[in-house]
């Protein structure tokens, strides 16, 4: 007969949401259990388990008391050993992520919830790094207070820089990095936003979007690096920088490939559409950037709310589970986008069918903001029904603590206050200035009239987009759709314009222009779009200028004083017909906060290298103009002028 020594494991305790006080930094040192109270335990565990009943862990600060708390352990060891403690509830809890507004931390430790999000624009008050910090610690705190203690890992939506955080550096958005064709650049890029991501104690980033923009006509254009597979599939070196050489060291946070697959293709360019492409044309276009980032080993793939063909993503279990997580080998998790599971039935509110089919084609966790409620009691029962496998649930769990392990979260479980000062810093203010200069394409530069003198000088300068860091960013800048002026800390093009030019040159400046007058040797016409975000940028019609703008650059023109144009877009713009009252033209894209680095290429500091990551029309009839596919452009894909005289 065994006789099972109850000793070596402890009796499940009531959930203790205290806060725990932060382990000491670094592994803790623990002591393994021997062979023998292993095996009891693990018999223990077995029998526990096929009752049923999930199997608490003591407190893990101190010894490790069991093997899943044993980092000297391989993780899949550690996983085994976890998995087998879990009830279904624990397990269902890890697959559910709701959103920071909708959960408090006793519902994480009621819950067992595996994730929190923060949706666009979702922030503690104050928007601080050190209040995110202390919201991701109350969290993370809540989930430590569960019998097994397992991490909670949150997301975020750091798109180009911490983007959520007031103070943040606002990189420019991924259409301005791939003109810069230059991946080193964009891995330091993500090691930069890595690190202030971690210091607010987010440990996950639901980016880079490594969609391949087909028809401008998107409002998530911007959000791509580019028309060809190639470019975007050569910036997954971002993946590199945000994950660092090891998930587990510091600065390093996990990353996710989105949207999956084919949202840059839908037909006519509406956001969340139908992608109508054969099935070698999606493998082509669209499939390439994944491979590459499933080569890098990104932590997560999240799905995208497109169709192929009619049917939506995030039910389709050829793409998911035998493409992806199949044929491409992808071995994290993948994540559902915001409510994705609910457009499956195209009704509003998630069904218990939408659940399984989600759940059932490879969906590992569901991001479901506020329903997150019904969604674990449909799961619940949809699994107690035999409909969705216990296999399944289990496979989601491996791959979700999988990746906690890695990322050292049942370690280091709370913010590391080490990064936190590296937001905004001044290091990373600099990449991101560079970032700009490179990423400026001079399309249109008559008589050369670019480079401009910084001294001796007298330039005009106008446009609603000159002095406006909110216009300059974005959407997913503060907030989900963006804002205008001043909305966090950083450098205008005008600021930069004003910065760079000697004090024996004169700068003035009116938005509409008012007060030009040719005594001026140049005009500088900052204009372009407002920010917009997601659907809200669609474009079904017209792709010109705004009304603004056109009065700003007639009021210009009437002076006579040659005007320059820097377009601050999310992509290009129908100017066909304003153009030829151009001497130049600088597409700026979306800078962020380091306008300087614009006023960097203006005055000849930077030469300007960018080149067009995706065909500039002649007209929005044109749309969509991809390179080779016989259509004639205002300006081709990889067009770029430089300076003349090398
Ligand atoms: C949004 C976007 C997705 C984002 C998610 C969380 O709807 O489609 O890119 O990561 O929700 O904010």
């Amino acid at each position: 007969m065994t006789v099972i020594d109850l000793s070596a494991v402890a009796v499940r305790r009531g959930a203790a949401p205290g806060v725990r006080a932060a382990p000491p930094r670094g592994p803790p040192v623990r002591t393994p259990p021997t062979s023998a109270a292993l095996s009891r335990a693990v018999l223990l565990v077995a029998l526990l388990t096929l009752l049923g009943i999930g199997v608490p862990a003591p407190p893990s600060v101190g010894a490790a008391a069991l093997p899943y708390q044993d980092p000297a352990l391989p993780v899949a060891t550690r996983v085994d050993d976890l998995l087998a403690r879990m009830s279904l509830d624990e397990k269902i809890g890890q697959m559910t992520q709701g959103e920071r507004a909708s959960v408090t931390p006793a519902d994480i430790t009621s819950f067992r919830l595996g994730s929190v999000l923060s949706g666009g624009g979702s922030a503690p008050t104050p928007n601080t790094a050190t209040s995110w910090a202390d919201m991701y610690d109350r969290f993370q705190n809540a989930a430590l207070g569960t019998p097994l203690g397992i991490p909670m890992i949150y997301g975020s939506d750091a798109v180009h820089g911490h983007n959520n955080v007031v103070g943040a550096t606002i990189f420019p958005h991924n259409i301005g990095l791939g003109a810069t064709r230059d991946p080193e650049l964009v891995r330091q890029i993500g090691r930069a936003t890595a690190e202030e991501v971690t210091g607010t104690g987010v440990d996950w980033t639901f980016a880079p979007c490594v969609c391949v923009v087909r028809n401008d006509r998107w409002g998530r254009g911007y959000e791509s690096f580019g028309e060809q597979s190639a470019l975007v599939s050569s910036m997954t070196s971002v993946i590199d920088g945000l994950q660092g050489a090891a998930l587990d060291e510091g600065g390093s946070i996990l990353a996710t490939a989105k949207h999956y697959l084919g949202d840059g293709g839908t037909t006519g360019g509406t956001d969340q559409g139908n992608t109508q492409l054969s099935e070698a044309e999606l493998r082509s276009i669209h499939l390439p950037p994944f491979a590459e980032a499933v080569r890098r080993n990104v932590g997560s793939v999240m799905i995208s709310y497109n169709s192929w063909n009619g049917q939506k993503l995030h039910g389709h279990a050829y793409l998911i589970n035998d493409v992806l997580k199949g044929e491409l080998g992808f071995t994290g998790f993948v994540v559902s986008d915001w409510n994705g599971i609910d457009q499956l039935d195209g009704a509003t509110g998630f069904t218990a069918a939408e659940v399984r089919q989600a759940v059932n084609a490879g969906i590992d966790m569901v991001m479901v903001p506020t329903g997150w409620r019904q969604f674990i009691s449909l799961l619940r029962t949809e699994v107690q029904a035999g409909r969705v496998s216990q296999a399944r649930i289990d496979d989601a769990n491996r791959r979700i603590l999988t990746k906690k392990f890695a990322l050292g979260l049942f370690e280091r479980p709370l913010t590391d206050r080490a990064y936190t000062a590296t937001v905004g810093n001044a290091a990373h203010r600099a990449l991101a200035r560079q970032a700009v200069a490179r990423s400026q394409v001079l399309l249109k530069n008559d008589g050369n009239i670019l480079p401009l003198a910084s001294a001796n000088n007298r330039i005009f300068v106008a446009g609603k987009s000159a002095d406006n860091i909110g216009y300059a960013s974005g959407g997913w800048t503060i907030s989900w759709q963006g804002g205008s002026g001043a909305i966090t800390p950083g450098t205008s093009i005008l600021a930069g314009i004003r910065t760079a030019v000697a004090p024996s040159s004169t700068v003035t400046y009116h938005p509409a222009g008012t007060g030009i007058d040719n005594s001026y040797r140049a005009a500088i016409a900052v204009i372009g779009e407002t920010p917009y975000a997601e659907g809200r940028g669609d474009r079904p019609s017209g792709m010109g200028l705004d009304a603004t703008d056109l009065a700003t650059l007639n009021t210009l023109r009437a002076s006579g004083v040659p005007v320059i144009v820097v377009l601050v877009s999310g992509r290009p713009l129908d100017i066909s017909a304003q153009l030829p009252g151009w001497r130049a033209l600088l597409a700026a894209w979306l800078p962020g906060t380091e306008g300087g680095g614009v006023a960097d290429v203006l005055f000849g500091t930077y030469r300007p290298t960018g080149k067009l990551p995706v065909s500039w029309m002649s007209g929005a009839s044109q749309q969509p103009i991809n390179d080779g596919d016989g259509k004639t452009p205002l300006f081709p894909y990889g067009f770029g002028l430089g300076y003349s005289g090398g």
